[in-house]
């Protein structure tokens, strides 16, 4: 397995995945890991991620100098490589012009470049810096340079450490996988073993030799995350796990139907469905604001989920559904952010419930925990649906929520999803879906005028929900879905199109 030490850029997590797309197993830890956790790790090979900072600065970000004397291969890249380059005596300043973007590397022949198609010993490559190495290291030989850089890239003459100025993890650098390749396996020897079946196959026993003879408590929300964890620990343990799956009555149209007959009928898993639908409903009556909105959700949500573990008896265990990307430390340089909206998901549960937690998808990317889903057995259209916000529908009717707008919406959004997914636009899209306006508007229906409710189509590409663009959807599909909502929806007689961004609006409306 391979570390990687992150100095807090914006590509450490993609390094992993694709390291991992090389099915080789890889960790995040902070660059200021202690010494001590590093060695436990035993990697093959460490990676040192690049950052903003500058390695001249007072303030720094450092790695435990030890890491250099392990005897391990090193890898650094941009920031890692200026570290290197410190490290071992060389000088690295601010260059004249800083280089951002495609540039063209000219490389020496090296392990380190094999298997890479090459016109005329030139790579395209992507940079993003604004210090450059001046003077390289005594004991180190440059590899490969720009225009710009002189010492692009470079490699200890006795030693297998080595710097690249560019980043091969981004999909602009023309075979950076190759590059990656030939550093994890052929210059680290790490095994290419780390699959979606191996990693099911460890999991089930670590989970059977923790949990014993107990039981163990999951809430199922039907999401992607706690689905794949549910289906994997009831592989384990069989009827040793009960889930509890509360329909909120906020759910899509149909959507409690179907968790119920994916997991009941198809998996067998030990399944409790409370439909709590009332006690949402009157909870949440004359209630418009959207924080308090979401905060009685939660709190509901939480109540009744006590209320169905107290009826079950004692539980040691609880399965969550987290993932990889909320466990990683990053390094972060941002400052406190404010609260632009009260997160809740069924991972939100009350603290003082004293329960072990397993987590078996937290060492997992996104596009992992589905490769693992599709291997267990459940549905493309679970794995692949679009994200779904904890408060569910109660933030997508604008304004007070009530059963009839719920409803209303639950069959219009249920409309623009099937045209998206005949158009063949549903994975392209990061998500899609309606919102019920609390406005009025006048219409004409036959020679009859119409005084009816507004609905907003919203769809936005985005990779990882933080930034997102609207969705350019043909206008032709845009007309079909107002069409057939307008004519089939009873109560709505106009649809509008959301054309804003992410920021300065968000992607869900409230
Ligand atoms: P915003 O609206 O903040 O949404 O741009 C970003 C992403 O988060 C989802 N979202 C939530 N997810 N609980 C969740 O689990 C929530 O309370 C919640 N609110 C928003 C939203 O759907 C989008 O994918």
């Amino acid at each position: 397995k391979i570390l990687i030490l992150d100095f807090g850029s914006q590509y450490t997590q993609l390094i992993a995945r694709r390291v991992r797309e090389q099915r080789v197993y890889c960790e995040i830890f902070p660059c200021n890991a202690p010494f001590e956790k590093i060695q436990a790790f035993s990697p093959k090979g460490i990676i040192l991620s690049g950052g903003p900072s500058s390695v001249y600065d007072k303030d720094a970000p450092l790695c435990d100098k030890r890491v250099f004397e392990l005897n391990l291969p090193i890898l650094g890249i941009c920031y890692g490589m200026q570290l290197i380059c410190q490290f071992f005596g060389g000088v690295v300043s601010p260059a004249q012009q800083r280089e951002y973007g495609r540039s063209e590397i000219m490389l020496k022949n090296d392990i380190f470049f094999d298997n890479l198609k090459l016109s005329g010993n030139k790579l395209t490559v992507w940079m993003s810096h604004g210090d450059r190495l001046e003077k390289i290291p005594e004991q180190f030989e440059i590899i490969g340079w720009t225009d710009n850089a002189p010492i692009a890239a470079m490699k200890h003459k006795d030693k297998p450490i080595y710097a690249i100025q560019f980043h091969p993890e981004v999909a602009h650098t023309d075979q950076g996988d190759t590059i990656l390749k030939n550093f994890v396996v052929d210059i680290c020897g790490c095994k290419q073993i780390w699959t979606a079946g191996n990693f099911i196959h460890t999991e089930i026993e670590r989970i059977r030799s923790l949990v014993g003879e107990k039981k163990v408590l999951c809430a199922l929300s039907g999401g992607v995350d706690s689905s794949v964890a549910a289906v994997l620990v009831h592989e384990a343990i069989g009827d040793q796990l009960i889930c509890v799956f509360v329909n909120n009555g906020l759910l899509r149209y149909r959507e409690a139907e179907q968790v119920l007959k994916t997991f009941r009928d198809n998996f067998k898993i030990n399944l409790i469905y409370v439909d709590a639908e009332d006690r949402f409903l009157e909870a949440l009556r004359d209630i418009e604001e959207p924080e308090k909105k979401r905060k009685t959700i939660g709190n509901l949500f939480i109540r009744i989920f006590e209320e169905e573990a107290k009826k079950l008896g004692d539980f040691e265990f609880l399965v969550q559904g987290t993932l990889y990307p909320d466990v990683i430390e990053s390094v972060s340089f941002k400052g406190p952010s404010a609260t632009i909206k009260t997160h809740h998901n069924v991972g939100g549960l009350p603290e003082d419930m004293k329960f072990k937690l397993i987590e078996p998808l937290r060492e997992l990317f996104k596009d992992e925990v589905r490769k693992v889903g599709l291997e267990l057995g459940l549905s493309e259209d679970i794995l692949f649906r679009h994200p779904f916000p904890g408060p569910g529908l109660a933030i997508r009717v604008l304004g007070s929520v009530d059963k009839e707008k719920l409803d209303l919406l639950r069959l219009a959004d249920h409309i623009y999803i099937e045209e998206i997914k005949k158009a063949g636009l549903y994975r392209e899209i990061w998500q899609a879906f309606s919102v019920l306006l609390p406005v009025r508007s006048v219409g004409v229906m036959g020679d009859e005028r119409t005084y009816e409710n507004v609905l907003a189509l919203r769809a936005v590409t985005s990779v990882d929900g933080m930034t997102a663009d609207w969705a350019k959807i043909p206008y032709e599909i845009l007309g079909k879905v107002s069409n057939r909502i307008i004519n089939e929806v009873k109560g709505i007689n106009r649809v509008v199109y959301d054309i804003s961004s992410k920021p300065p609006a968000t992607i869900e409306w409230e």
